[in-house]
C-alpha cells in the first residue's frame, strides 16, 4: 500500500508513522510522501531526515477544490493509494474525499464523538470530563465524523492542563495510528454502516 501522509506541523504522528513502517511493524505499507501546506513545517525535515520525499503544496489564495487539485496530483503522481492525515490543519472538500473514498485516515486527539474540531484536550479539561484519548478513523465529508478505527483512552488528572493532558494522550497517538494503519494495511476489516469490524478476531 503506497502511503502519503499530510501534515502542517511538528510531524510527531507521522515520524511515529514512518518509523513504525521502517521498523516492519506494518507489514505492506510504503510511505511514499510526506506533503505539508506549511512551508516551515518542522515535520518536513523529519521526513528528509528519514529519507522520505517531502513537499510543500501551499494554499495560495487558491479555492479550496484548486488547493486540493494540485495536492490530489501530487498524491497520485506518486501512486498514493492511501493518505494519512497527521496534524493537517485544513479541512478536506468533498473533492478530496470523494477521490480517495474510504483510504483516508485522520487521527484526532479525544475520544469521538466527544470534542471535535480545534482544541479537543482544552475542551476535555474544560468539559470535566475524567477520560479522553484518542480517535483514529477514517475521513468522510463531516467534521472529524468518519468510522472510527480505533481509539486509546487516557485518564484524565485533576491537576491537568490541556497541555498536560495533550502530552499524555500524545504518547497514546503514536501508538494508535502505526496499529490503525496495520490494520488498513492488511486489508482486515470491513466497513458495516459507521462501523470498521475486524474479519478476524482474535
Ligand atoms: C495531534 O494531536 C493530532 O491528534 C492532531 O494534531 C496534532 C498533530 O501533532 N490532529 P503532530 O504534528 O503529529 O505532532
Amino acid at each position: 500500500m503506497n502511503v502519503g501522509i499530510l501534515i502542517s506541523g511538528r510531524g510527531s504522528n507521522m515520524t511515529a508513522l514512518a518509523d513504525a513502517v521502517a521498523e516492519g511493524r506494518v507489514p505492506g505499507a510504503r510511505i511514499r510522501l510526506v506533503v505539508s501546506d506549511k512551508p516551515q513545517a518542522a515535520g518536513l525535515e523529519a521526513a528528509r531526515a528519514r529519507g522520505i520525499e517531502a513537499a510543500v503544496v501551499e494554499r495560495r489564495g487558491r479555492t479550496r477544490e484548486e488547493h486540493e487539485r494540485e495536492l490530489i496530483g501530487v498524491l497520485r503522481a506518486r501512486s498514493v493509494e492511501l493518505v494519512c492525515l497527521a496534524g493537517y490543519m485544513r479541512l478536506l472538500s468533498p473533492c478530496f474525499v470523494g477521490e480517495f473514498r474510504g483510504r483516508v485516515l485522520n487521527i484526532h486527539p479525544s475520544l469521538l464523538p466527544a470534542f471535535p474540531g480545534l482544541d479537543a484536550q482544552r475542551q476535555a479539561v474544560e468539559h470535566g470530563v475524567r477520560v479522553s484519548g484518542c480517535t483514529v478513523h477514517f475521513v468522510d465529508e463531516t467534521l472529524d465524523g468518519g468510522p472510527i478505527v480505533i481509539q486509546r483512552a487516557v485518564p484524565v488528572l485533576d491537576s491537568d492542563t490541556p497541555d498536560a493532558l495533550a502530552a499524555r494522550i500524545l504518547f497514546e497517538e503514536h501508538r494508535a495510528y502505526p496499529e490503525a494503519l496495520a490494520l488498513v494495511c492488511s486489508g482486515d476489516y470491513r466497513v458495516e454502516g459507521r462501523r470498521v469490524v475486524r474479519s478476524s478476531r482474535q
